[in-house]
């Protein structure tokens, strides 16, 4: 049977939330992922980082620079043991310095995704999807990846409409 899984890369603490820093316990990108698992059924894994960046915004914003910058591939907590069930893969991750967090890299060349289809969702501030279409395409040669869902990351929680619509339109829902 066809099975879906929502990978996806969120960072809580401070973030930037139109002209004021504040401490959110949810990241944006983890906001969108909870709407869409109410959805569709899925399963999901997060993206998490071993040594995880600063709940410093400016910190964070320099070490994700320098990993950018490095073409770091970061090392992760864990990984599924295989995506093999899966058909669709829904990636949903921050524009990080217009593409993905650099540990969603490390995710991706860590399976082959041929034959797979991908769903890239970003949230952002105003970058919209950035280069990260184009990565991923570059990074998963085998796969269809699909048009992506660019959501602004502090109107997150208003996201269930344009997600179920992006959902649907690509037989989701
Ligand atoms: C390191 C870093 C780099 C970012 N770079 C961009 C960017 O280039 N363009 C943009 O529109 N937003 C950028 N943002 C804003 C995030 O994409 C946005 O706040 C996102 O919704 C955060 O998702 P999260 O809370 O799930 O981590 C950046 C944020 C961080 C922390």
């Amino acid at each position: 049977m066809a099975k879906t899984l929502i990978a996806y890369f969120s960072r809580a603490d401070e973030n930037y939330f139109g002209g004021a820093m504040r401490y959110v316990k949810v990241g944006n990108t983890e906001i969108v992922v909870n709407i869409m698992k109410e959805l569709i059924a899925a399963d999901t894994f997060k993206i998490e980082m071993k040594t995880p960046y600063s709940p410093v915004y400016m910190t964070c914003i320099d070490e994700a620079k320098r990993d950018l910058q490095a073409n770091a591939r970061p090392e992760l907590v864990s990984l599924p043991e295989s995506i093999d069930e899966y058909d669709t893969v829904v990636l949903a991750y921050p524009n990080y310095w217009s593409t993905m967090p650099m540990a969603v890299f490390t995710f991706l060349e860590s399976f082959d995704f041929t034959g797979k289809t991908i769903l890239p969702l970003c949230t952002n501030e105003g970058s919209g999807m950035g280069g990260s279409e184009r990565d991923i395409k570059k990074t998963c040669p085998g796969a269809d990846v699909k048009k992506g869902l660019s959501i602004t990351g502090s109107r997150a929680a208003q996201a269930k409409e344009s997600a179920e619509k992006w959902l649907k339109a690509n037989g989701l829902r």
